[in-house]
């Protein structure tokens, strides 16, 4: 398997994993970044010498061949295309894990569309560099997009225009998601599906501590009070350690007795034989 014959308009895939590392293809680059949970040895360990980059944590934060990357190049990604590139903490502007809840996403808000008379208002906290967000946005949902950081936003508006949606309904909110879900309840406002990807420890717009542990359950109770009065989903994540997908359906559960249940792991993926890479987990509570 080379990574360059693997070419495809869905520009992403998991192409090894092994010694606490994870090799991806990213349309024409290929990284080896750290990854703790891949405890195994490599499946194909010739093919780690096609990375053109590599991330490590050791001895702080550094990346090796980062001069030979583009400052930033695009790809396609389930029917997202994404501006992607390399930060100092080792992100590029996407979490590939969360793609198949993109299709989903589209999936549920097309279904549920069909029903109403209205677009649906679709909501996305900790919303980062806006996957989730676009792939709403192409359903003709009307969506609202808050995350603290405003370099994150303006690149999620950015990918927005990458993907002819300069001009959709999007509301960009660089804030708090607390404060942020605890206006928008006093000022009556509703959203019909929520996704929420908390974080285990981050920061709001004015520097506000986020840690899961204390925030999930008062953020959530926020989020219920934002609902609308015919919500279709809310769509939990977690990368957290100790956040099973039970975890998060038991808080889902508790929150919203009345809807349907699922919960399961999100994974990095590729070509059949290469073993997937558990990176996080999801539950969802559909009511349509
Ligand atoms: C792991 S990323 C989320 C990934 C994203 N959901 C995705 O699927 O691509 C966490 C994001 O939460 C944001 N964040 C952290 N604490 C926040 C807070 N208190 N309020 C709003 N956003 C916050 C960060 O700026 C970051 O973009």
């Amino acid at each position: 398997m080379s990574s360059k014959d693997n070419f495809t308009p869905n520009a992403y895939q998991l192409l090894d994993s092994g010694h606490g590392r994870k090799l991806e293809q990213f349309g024409e680059v290929t990284l080896d970044r750290p990854c703790a949970q891949a405890v195994w040895s490599p499946q194909f360990p010739k093919l780690w010498d096609h990375a053109e980059a590599s991330f490590s944590r050791k001895d702080g934060l550094r990346w090796r061949g980062r001069e030979k990357l583009p400052d930033a190049w695009t790809v396609p990604i389930n029917g997202v295309t994404l501006k992607l590139s390399t930060t100092d903490f080792g992100h590029l502007g996407v979490f590939p894990e969360t793609r198949g809840i993109w299709d989903w996403i589209r999936h549920k808000l097309n279904e549920a569309r069909r029903r109403r008379e209205t677009p649906l208002r679709f909501l996305n906290l900790f919303a980062y560099s806006g996957g989730a967000t676009l792939a709403a946005a192409q359903t003709g949902a009307e969506c609202c997009h808050v995350d603290a950081s405003k370099g994150m936003v303006q690149w999620a508006s950015e990918n927005a225009g990458l993907n002819g949606l300069g001009e959709a309904p999007i509301r960009w909110i660089i804030d708090d998601v607390n404060k942020f879900l605890l206006r928008e309840a006093r000022r009556g406002r509703a959203y019909d599906a929520v996704l929420l990807d908390p974080p285990s420890f981050g920061r709001g717009k004015q520097g506000e501590l986020y840690k899961i542990e204390q925030d999930l359950l008062n953020t959530l109770e926020n989020v219920k009070n934002v609902l609308s009065k015919r919500p279709a989903f809310v769509y939990l994540t977690s990368h957290t350690p100790g956040f099973s997908p039970i975890v998060l359906k038991n808080l889902l559960r508790q929150l919203l007795p009345e809807a349907k249940h699922e919960c399961g792991e999100m994974l990095l993926e590729g070509a059949p034989e290469v073993y997937p890479l558990p990176s996080g987990t999801w539950s969802t509570a559909s009511f349509d």
